[in-house]
């Protein structure tokens, strides 16, 4: 079979992305094959079917729009900030080769432009972001959209530099409820000021975090988008602070890794030695993470809803992840190479 046409080029920056994409199938709209499912719901909303592509791939209104018309019914519109923030240079995704899979303990892999399956990427962005009075109407935009039985989550997160980053979140949070946008999601896989490395990991932080945001947008869902966890502990304590108070928790983001060319140079640059890694390598992780929060969402008689993320590239993999305890499964790096995906799964369930 002829490989499908990626919708976002990796051989070109994301502002030319986000002025000329989507590309290959998702710029064709017209004539797009439908597929009827059994509704189900999620978070109390009907929705064709729970999946969907997490934040990330759908930089904007246009490709939302192309992702609602191939099918993928929850979309997530790609993470925003309060102020602009630069895109990292090119390369900003590579393939990677891992053997096996990816552990959680910083792999180095060989990466280059060979886009071969299974696939596993790098991504090195910087969650870039314009500015509110860019995202705001086009997040509205997006926001309409969705048909019958679909939905936008609104990504978001706080930026170190822009004073208290509790109350950046809950700026952040406040532009993104003005959108329209149904379900909020605060990204929390990122850069940490503290002592833990990622900000999920500084469970105090994450409490204020999620305290300030709620207040300040009391009236939508709050999903936590979340890293791999190696530890239970920090899993029951996150849980213990915040478990009953949010509405979801997405995951997982990517694993970190060391991506090196054929002579063992930095693949994204000297100054980047590190990337994430996301797609078929990382499986593994998502179903462990979705696995354990679902145990102790029981344990604890909590219901936030659970979305699986990472590495979902066909239908036994969007079957494991409901198997393993998730309300609802996304998609980025094999969607992104594959928009025929949502389609696929639902004509195989
Ligand atoms: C191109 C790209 C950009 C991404 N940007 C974001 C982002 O802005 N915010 C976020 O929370 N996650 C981001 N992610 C992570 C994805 O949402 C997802 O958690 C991760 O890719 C694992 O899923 P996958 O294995 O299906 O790719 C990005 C992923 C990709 C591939």
């Amino acid at each position: 079979m002829k490989p499908l046409l990626p919708f976002y080029n990796p051989s070109i920056s994301y502002e030319d992305n986000y002025n000329q994409g989507p590309f290959g199938l998702f710029a064709q709209l017209d004539k797009v094959e439908q597929v009827q499912t059994k509704p189900s719901k999620f978070l109390n909303r009907e929705v064709n079917l729970p999946f969907g592509m997490p934040a990330g791939p759908l930089l904007n209104a246009n490709y939302i729009r192309a992702a609602f018309a191939y099918g993928f019914d929850l979309c997530v519109y790609k993470t925003v900030r309060t102020k602009p923030q630069k895109c990292h240079p090119l390369p900003n995704v590579l393939s990677v080769h891992p053997q096996g899979k990816l552990s959680c303990n910083l792999d180095t892999v060989l990466a280059d432009t060979n886009y071969s399956q299974p696939l596993s990427i790098t991504n090195s962005f910087g969650v870039p972001s314009f500015s509110p009075d860019i995202w705001q109407p086009d997040m509205e935009k997006a926001v309409k959209a969705a048909g019958k039985g679909q939905c936008v989550i609104g990504s978001f997160q706080g930026t170190k530099g822009n004073g208290e980053i509790e109350k950046d979140y809950a700026l952040a949070a406040k532009l993104v409820r003005e959108t329209n946008a149904p379900i909020l999601e605060a990204n929390l896989s990122c850069p940490n000021e503290g002592a833990s490395k990622l900000l999920c990991f500084d469970v105090d932080r994450v409490e204020r975090i999620v305290n300030e945001v709620k207040t300040a947008v009391p009236d939508r869902p709050l999903i936590l988008k979340l890293a791999y966890f190696p530890e239970d502990e920090k899993i029951i304590s996150l849980l213990t602070r915040v478990g009953s108070i949010i509405d979801g928790l997405s995951t997982i983001n990517t694993l970190s890794a060391k991506p090196v060319d054929a002579k063992g140079h930095p693949a994204l640059g000297e100054n980047r030695p590190e990337g994430g890694v996301c797609g078929d390598a990382i499986r593994w992780a998502g179903l462990d993470m979705v696995g354990r929060l679902a145990k102790y969402r029981q344990q604890m008689q909590l219901e936030f809803a659970i979305i699986g993320v990472g590495g979902v590239s066909n239908v036994d993999h969007y079957r494991q992840f409901l198997k393993t305890g998730a309300d609802a499964v996304m998609s980025a790096t094999a969607a992104m190479w594959n928009p025929l995906l949502a389609i696929e799964i639902k004509k195989n369930l």
